[in-house]
Order: C-alpha cells, then structure tokens, then sequence
C-alpha cells in the first residue's frame, strides 16, 4: 500500500501544529516525516526531543523521525519515548543496528534503517528482518528543495528484490526529490513510503498536494505490478 510522508522541513517551523494540520485527516498524511539534524552527520541543523513530544502531542497524525545524526544507539530511544511512531537511523552512523533496531521495537516503535546514496544495501542484506522500513536516500542528506537522483533507482530495485526475496513484510522508503515528476519512477522500482518536503509544503493546497502523489504513485505501482 502506498504511503505518503509529507515532510515537514519544508513547512513552516513557527507553526508546526497548523502544518501538520494542514496535511492531516481521512484523505490526508499516512506520516509526519520529521527531519533531525544534529550539523555533525550532516551540515544543517533542524530541531530534537523536545520539539519532536511537542508535535506528538499536537497531532493525530504519526511521526516518522529521521535522524540525520551521529550517535544514534544514544539518542534514538529518546525520540520514542518522545511519541514518535517510526525512528528511522543511518547505517553509516550506527555502532550497533541491530542492537537499536531491537531496543527501537522493545519500546513500540517502528524501527528503520537508512541508507545516504553512495551506501549499498547488499551489506545489509541479513538484517532486513530486524526491521520495519528500510530507507534509500534519493538525494544527500541535509537540505530540501534538492534535485531527485536518478542513480538511486537501480538501488530501490535490488532492495525490493531482497525484501520479497526473503518474504518480509517491511516497507521501503525514498526521501529527497521525490515529486509529481519523479515519484512513479520511484513506485515502479518498488517504492511504498513517499517523503516529499517541498511538493507539499511548497504549493499553496499541502493536503490537495498529498492526495495527487497517493494517486500517482498507486497507479504507477498497480501498472508495474509491484505493489
Ligand atoms: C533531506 C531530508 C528530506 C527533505 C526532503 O535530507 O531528509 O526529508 O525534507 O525534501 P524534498 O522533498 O524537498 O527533497
Ligand atoms: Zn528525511
């Protein structure tokens, strides 16, 4: 089933709860995607715990924390006694995935994985069961507004052929560039979970913005027979 997780990097941080809003509802958001720069694992800063149990608190709509940042098996624990839903962390800042992974379930979370664009995912392969979403990264971390990498898509695929192959129930996400124009590209190789920061929040209709990707991406995968 295809999901969409708006990201709210590109809304406005002085109204956050008004910005969830905006994309929440029947029709609306499967996910709030928050992104979490700490300025070392990547060159921006964004926002953290404290931020992150203020918008849980706020909205009906579950939080997809992505943390782009070092020490993960320290701090991730903390986003989901936060509230969050989902905690994404990176492979190359993880000293134990495995560990996190189960400590991120113990406490009721979602647990993910995060891959930057020049990481493969073959390393990774006898992991995949410790997780629920496995995330490739479709452009490098750290800003919106980026331009969609194409070179990615090969690496969706091979990473769809893994989970079906091992018969796991996982999802598989993209994040960065992922718009009207590049978003069927990213469902035909086997994509499920969308995030999109600046085709949300940067049209005037966020939750009209929402429900056009859901369309797309759902036929685009029904077409290619891969969801
Ligand atoms: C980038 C972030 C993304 C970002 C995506 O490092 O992880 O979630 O908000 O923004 P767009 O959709 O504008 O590329
Ligand atoms: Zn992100």
């Amino acid at each position: 089933m295809v999901q969409i997780s708006p990201s709210i990097l590109s809304a406005d941080f002085a109204r956050l709860a008004e910005e969830a809003e905006r994309v929440g509802g029947a029709d609306g958001a499967d996910w709030l995607h928050v992104d979490v720069m700490d300025n070392h694992f990547v060159p921006n800063l964004t926002l953290g715990v404290p931020v992150v149990e203020a918008l849980s608190k706020a909205t009906g709509t579950p939080l997809d924390c992505h943390l782009m940042i070092e020490e993960p098996d320290r701090w991730a624990p903390q986003f989901v006694e936060a509230g969050a839903g989902s905690v994404t962390f990176h492979a190359e800042a993880a000293a134990a995935p495995v560990r996190l992974a189960r400590e991120i379930r113990a406490k009721g979370a979602r647990a993910s994985m995060a891959l930057k664009p020049a990481t493969p995912i073959e390393p990774y392969e006898d992991l995949l069961p410790e997780l629920d979403m496995l995330l490739v990264m479709t452009v490098e971390p750290g800003f919106g507004g980026q331009a969609f990498l194409d070179i990615m898509l090969p690496k969706i695929r091979r990473t769809r052929q893994l989970i079906d192959r091992h018969g796991l129930q996982m999802w598989l996400q993209v994040d960065g560039g992922v718009s009207a124009e590049t978003i069927e590209r990213c469902a035909e190789a086997g994509a499920d979970v969308f995030v999109a920061g600046s085709a949300v929040y940067g049209t005037d209709d966020p939750a009209a913005a929402v429900r056009a990707l859901r369309h797309q991406a759902s036929d685009a995968a029904a077409r290619a027979g891969t969801r």
